[in-house]
């Protein structure tokens, strides 16, 4: 399986990767999380990323598609796998299809601009693997730990309400043509396009999500 999850900040991307990706065993590769771990291990790589990402901005094209060139060269990418965060722009997309990889299935995940802001705001993560939290919707075992390293959790930098805001923007004019994209896309070829409601818990969003696995 080749899966693209789509959706705007704070929709429940990264959340629902990390179950998609257990279910299918298929690796779950997320942009952020790539170009974070870059900017904490300081690397040039990071060093260019981070005034883009705290300004809610977007990574070049160039370096994103390099990014991904990388990662789908390593072994476990053979089975297939699943993107989070990319692509997000129609030069990604092209970039994507230049690669002859055939995707099996679009998952959209809709949710409104009220909600997405009342979760980033209670949203803390750990940073090594990416997995999300939320103080009151999605809480961690112990106050502040990851349940499975036991390591604290950080809130984002872009998380702060005016960078949310900038986001929200950036993805309504360079990722949201996306949609229409693929949409013609699945006129044409295999693909299948699967829109999926996020304003449910995140239990009903992931047993919708399995649903639509039935289709392919
Ligand atoms: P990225 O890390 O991809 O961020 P994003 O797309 O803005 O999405 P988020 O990670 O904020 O949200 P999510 O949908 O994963 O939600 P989550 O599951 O955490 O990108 C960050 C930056 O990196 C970009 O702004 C850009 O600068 C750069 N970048 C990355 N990829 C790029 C690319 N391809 N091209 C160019 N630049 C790129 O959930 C959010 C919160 O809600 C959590 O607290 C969670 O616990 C909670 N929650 C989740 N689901 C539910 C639910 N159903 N009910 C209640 N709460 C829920
Ligand atoms: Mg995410």
């Amino acid at each position: 399986m080749k899966i693209i999850l789509l959706g705007p900040p704070g929709a429940g991307k990264g959340t629902q990767a990390e179950l998609i990706s257990n279910k299918l065993n298929i690796p779950h590769i997320s942009t952020g999380d790539i170009l974070r771990e870059a900017i904490s291990n300081k690397t040039p790589l990071g060093d260019q990323a981070k005034k883009i990402m705290d300004q809610g901005n977007l990574v070049s094209d160039e370096v994103i598609l390099g990014i991904i060139k990388e990662r789908l060269s390593e072994k476990d990418c053979k089975g297939g796998f699943l993107f989070d965060g990319f692509p997000r722009t129609i030069g990604q997309a092209d970039g994507l299809k230049n690669l002859n990889i055939d995707i099996n299935l679009v998952l959209e995940i809709k949710i409104s601009d009220e909600i997405i802001i009342t979760r980033m705001s209670g949203r803390r993560i750990h940073q090594a693997s990416g997995r999300s939290y939320h103080i009151k919707y999605n809480p961690p075992r112990i106050e502040g730990k990851d349940d499975v390293t036991g390591e604290d959790l950080i809130q984002r930098n872009d998380d702060k309400p005016e960078t949310v805001l900038a986001r929200l923007e950036v993805y309504k004019k360079q990722t949201d043509p996306l949609i229409d994209y693929y949409l013609d896309i699945q006129k044409k070829t295999d693909l299948k396009f699967v829109k999926v409601n996020g304003a449910n818990s995140p239990k009903e969003v992931s047993e919708e999500i399995f649903r639509s696995f039935e289709k392919i």
